[in-house]
């Protein structure tokens, strides 16, 4: 029902965005972005559930979240602009995306340089391993001396660089991948030991996937929708997004993509 439900509204949506889009391309002459009344969203797939194709489109959490967030707060969903996700941030400053949905961590760094949303997922790290392999690590000691992998300019990433700067990990043996799903790749055919990846993530490709997640790391980390700093439509955004919380669209959004 629910699925149905999103089906038809995304098959609105772009009907709507690519009108939105000739709209923006008429009506803008120069200037970044796609004119004040489209929001183009931007996003990294390869992160299940959150965003990542099937049958060539793209799908997931925060792509339905973003749509219903953009369309309640007054404007029209541009084209999607999938990218890897070290670019995201340049992506937006350089205009070529107006919104960053990619579960992205809010960060102190980032937040340097981009605006955030208001939190709207809560998550940790996790450690994958092979499923019924012989490694099984309980903690980030045992990962002294195998190979551990993470999507670059991801706070996974962070984990592991912390990891070398202790000397658990030595830096020969980090492998940096574009994507979630090449890390993933890499474990299930033992080129790489363990991935640090966020835990809703990890649990998705457990369910899908030959990998077990072996332990938690606590990070505490929020995700938030990036935005440019001089963009004022954050504010729209953030009562969008409290809209949706209040009225039971966020809860049905988390029971059709995590449940
Ligand atoms: N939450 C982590 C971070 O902000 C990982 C996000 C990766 N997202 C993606 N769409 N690949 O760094």
């Amino acid at each position: 029902m629910a699925r149905e439900y999103s089906m038809d509204r995304r098959a609105y949506l772009r009907t709507v965005g690519a009108a939105g889009a000739s709209a923006a391309i008429a009506g803008c002459l120069g200037g970044s972005g796609g004119g004040d009344d489209v929001i183009v969203p931007g996003t990294a797939s390869g992160f299940p559930p959150f965003e990542f194709t099937e049958n060539g489109e793209l799908v997931g959490f925060d792509v339905d979240l973003a749509e219903e967030v953009i369309d309640r707060a007054g404007y029209e969903v541009g084209d999607w602009v999938d990218v890897e996700f070290d670019t995201l941030i340049p992506s937006l400053n350089e205009g070529d995306i107006d919104l960053v949905a990619a579960a992205m961590t809010i960060t102190e760094d980032r937040d340097e340089t981009i605006d955030f949303s208001d939190p709207y997922y809560e998550a940790n790290q996790a450690v994958l391993v092979q499923e019924g392999g012989d490694f099984n690590p309980s903690s980030v000691e045992d990962l002294e001396g195998n190979r551990v992998g993470a999507q670059s300019g991801t706070t996974g990433e962070d984990e592991v660089q912390a990891l070398i700067d202790e000397g658990i990990v030595s830096e020969s043996d980090y492998r940096q991948y574009d994507n979630y799903t090449l890390a993933v790749q890499d474990l299930e055919n033992g080129n790489v030991d363990a991935i640090v990846i966020d835990i809703p993530v990890a649990n998705n490709f457990a369910d899908s996937r030959s990998v077990e997640i072996a332990f938690e790391i606590e990070t505490g980390e929020e995700y938030g929708l990036g935005m440019r700093e001089d963009d004022d439509r954050l504010s729209d955004v953030n009562d969008a997004l409290a809209e949706i919380e209040e009225d039971g669209t966020y809860d049905d959004l988390v029971s059709e993509w995590f449940e």
